[in-house]
């Protein structure tokens, strides 16, 4: 492993402890990017970023049952190995962790990590039980895989407020890094679910992007109330025809709402249906964005 090979696929816990241990010789840094798989741009743009901070880049690809409800997409889910495995080989990835679902949960969980109130709000409210599925797969991918370094991306804004909480809270010696959203070029948060869109939801799905645009306009513009500012990307969500789920300016690090007038690194955060499929983006009220 140097970097410069194909990446190595390790299926089991045991394996993947070994070559965590291979790879920290020496006092080298080991890098972690963990994903649903079905690579995309996003994905790989974390990637990335752990290669630039980090000696060594392991990625773990697993569909992880227990962050899905019983009615969303856990069978539907897209899985390719063999193309995720050439995606990592091209921006040289050196372990691809790809354990079965027998190999995660051998037996059904006795013991979880529960969100506090911030797994309540946003997303959390619409799916219940979904955070608890996502932090516990992450601790025990942290128990397992031993990072530095773990990159998490901002698409995915309450989670990545919950991982690194969860890292702090429970003392687990990891750097959390969160990074930018990439986007299509017509602004769509790139997303493994954004296949699920025929054509015209495809369009519509511009929508979503849009709103968080009109957000930070009428920020720019004056506008400082949050439930006024989530009002205004509602409208644009719902001229769309979608069907909104939340619009809602928060605080970063506590999920409530901020005071009037909303300070700029306030965060607007949606999440909309457009025909079956749930769209999640976020964008900070003003300064840096992807948008
Ligand atoms: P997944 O949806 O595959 O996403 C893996 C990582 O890629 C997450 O940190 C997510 O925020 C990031 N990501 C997805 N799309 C992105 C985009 N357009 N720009 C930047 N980053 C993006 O999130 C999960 O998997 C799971 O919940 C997981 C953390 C792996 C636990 O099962």
């Amino acid at each position: 492993m140097n970097g410069e090979d194909a990446p190595r696929l390790v299926e089991t816990i045991p394996d993947m402890r070994a070559a965590s241990l291979e790879a920290r010789t020496g006092g080298r840094r080991l890098g972690f990017v963990p994903t649903l798989g079905f690579l995309h741009e996003g994905h790989l743009s974390l990637v990335d970023r752990a290669r630039e901070r980090c000696d060594r880049v392991a990625i773990s690809i697993f569909v992880n049952p227990a962050q899905f409800a019983p009615d969303e997409d856990y069978e539907a889910y897209p899985r390719d190995l063999q193309r995720d495995l050439s995606l990592a080989d091209d921006r040289g990835v050196d372990i691809v962790f790809a354990p079965d679902r027998e190999e995660m949960y051998p037996e059904p969980p006795q013991a979880w990590v529960v969100p506090g109130s911030l797994g309540d709000r946003l997303d959390g409210a619409s799916r219940p039980d979904h955070f608890r599925g996502v932090l516990t797969v992450v601790a025990k991918l942290f128990n397992v895989v031993r990072p530095d370094l773990a990159v998490f991306g901002r698409k995915d804004f309450q989670q990545s407020v919950l991982v690194r909480r969860m890292a702090r809270d429970l003392n687990v010696p990891v750097e959390i890094e969160l990074a930018p959203i990439v986007r299509e070029e017509d602004g769509l948060a790139v997303s493994s679910r954004n296949q699920y869109l025929d054509d015209g939801e495809r369009r519509r799905a511009r929508a979503v992007p849009e709103s968080l645009r009109e957000v930070r306009e009428a920020y720019r513009e004056g506008e400082r109330s949050p439930a006024a500012l989530g009002r205004r990307g509602r409208r644009v969500l719902e001229e769309a025809g979608a069907e909104v789920d939340y619009v809602e300016v928060v605080t970063p690090d506590t999920l409530e709402t901020p005071p009037e007038p909303a300070p700029p690194e306030s965060v607007c955060a949606l999440a909309a249906r457009i025909g079956d499929t749930r769209l999640i983006d976020n964008a900070r009220l003003a300064g840096p964005t992807t948008l």
